[in-house]
């Protein structure tokens, strides 16, 4: 029997591959606009990373990282995320010793051992940035705005921003007493998942799928924020309001990952069925001193590329192509074909994509394949061609055709 992917991962093929580009690309450009710069980080590291940063109660560490040991004994896992990973390498290289915020992006594979369903994979794709070294609560407006940006710069309709503030420690401590108190009387009516999180890590209860209707009531986080995560959340409220921003307050938004602080945020989109969060972020005051480096403050968000993809899909929405063709080059006798490899290596230096026949087809079969790679143009070389110097041009569009100086074919090409 033939072998298969792996449940949960997908191939990307010719005709799908642009919507990643045009994603990509997107994303990098936003990003240079902010002044976000590229960071690369391994797609494995030591396991303690994620455990001690995503947090060792939250679901992805307890049962969906992919960890396995190392020919010398270490135990690796594949990132589950990005955060951890850029936060290791900004401590590992002292990026801190920096005077300035350190604003990074990133992209690329992570993976998590979920039940796949539409719009959830076991390898995804995520675009993420990370910005450490600022408190000051207009980073947190402009991170949540860049990821904004990134989605209409798509051309992504009805993206939605839903933010809360998950406030500090002591905050949390004080609601965790609360929510417990609240929780505990209808332990029995709820789902098991639920009642194994109850006993560690309360907070992520309000997040399940199944128990809503029992939370009608439940104290929120909001009334146990301090002053100053009360006023650092006024400020993120009025500077995305300032730069004319629509959001809604989700008192429920609590985020997957343990090392969330403050501001909490997640964009939402229709068509997915029943998935609708195509990314989210927060800031992450503690989590750097936690990975082992000088404590910084930072914020991020990660957006999800294949949730991206499917509503950019499900919108209909039209992707720019860059594969076009501008010449199909046919070489008529044995003298004119040996001569079309370096003509294409000419064409292609100066810029122009080309392509040929490589399998010796006849003439009719060569114009067939021009037509279905869709090249502009086709240059044929015959023997009287190849006396004069020169090559046949025909556009494809209208059938017209000329005769022009080999030398000159670059040129010819590149303004017609
Ligand atoms: P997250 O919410 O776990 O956050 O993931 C961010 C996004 O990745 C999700 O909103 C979703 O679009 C996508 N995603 C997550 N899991 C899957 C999956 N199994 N299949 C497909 N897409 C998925 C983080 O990962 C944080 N590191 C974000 C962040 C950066 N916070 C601060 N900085």
């Amino acid at each position: 029997m033939s072998i298969q992917r792996p449940k949960g991962t997908q191939d990307f093929l010719p005709g799908t591959v642009e919507v990643w580009q045009f994603i990509e690309k997107t994303a990098r450009d936003v990003c240079r606009r902010f002044h976000y710069q590229e960071i690369r980080t391994p797609i494995f590291e030591h396991t303690e990373l994620f455990s001690r940063g995503v947090g060792e109660t939250t679901d992805i560490v307890e049962k969906e990282m992919y960890t396995f040991l190392d020919k010398g004994n270490r135990s690796i896992s594949l990132r589950p995320e990005g955060t951890a990973g850029v936060v290791r390498a900004y401590v590992e290289n002292k990026l801190y010793g920096e005077p300035d915020v350190c604003k990074l992006y990133y992209t690329g594979p992570m993976f998590r051992y979920e039940q796949p369903q539409a719009g959830r994979f076991r390898q995804f794709h995520q675009f993420g940035v990370e910005a450490f070294g600022a408190t000051d609560p207009s980073i947190d407006a402009e991170v949540i705005a860049l990821g904004l940006t990134i989605y209409e710069e798509l051309g992504l309709k009805g993206v939605r921003v839903e933010i809360n503030s998950v406030g500090n420690a002591e905050s949390r401590g004080a609601y965790r007493e609360a929510l417990l108190g609240f929780l505990e009387p209808k332990r029995h009516l709820l789902c098991r998942d639920c009642q194994s999180r109850m006993d560690r890590n309360p907070l992520r209860v309000l997040d399940c799928k199944v128990d809503q209707a029992h939370f009608v009531g439940v104290p929120e986080l909001i009334d146990y924020l301090d002053e100053e995560c009360l006023t650092h959340f006024e400020a993120v409220k009025s500077h995305l309001t300032a730069m004319g921003i629509s959001f809604s307050i989700n008192p429920r938004l609590v985020r997957g990952l343990d090392y969330y602080t403050l501001t909490a945020f997640e964009y939402k989109a229709e068509g997915i069925g029943a998935i609708d969060t195509i990314g989210g972020g927060g800031r992450y005051n503690g989590l750097v001193g936690q990975i082992g480096g000088q404590d910084q403050p930072g914020i991020g968000f990660g957006i999800g590329l294949e949730r991206t993809a499917l509503v950019l899909g499900a919108q209909g929405v039209d992707i720019p192509r860059e594969n076009e063709l501008a010449v199909y080059l046919i070489g008529m006798g044995d003298a004119a074909e040996a001569k079309t490899t370096a003509i294409l290596y000419q064409l292609r230096r100066a810029g122009i994509a080309c392509e040929k026949d490589y399998q010796n087809r006849k003439m009719k079969a060569r114009m067939k394949s021009a037509d279905r790679v869709q090249a502009r143009f086709v240059a044929i070389l015959g023997d009287e061609e190849l006396a004069a110097d020169e090559i046949t041009v025909k556009r494809m569009e209208t059938g017209d055709q000329e005769r022009v100086p080999l030398a000159g074919l670059a040129d010819w090409i590149k303004s017609h």
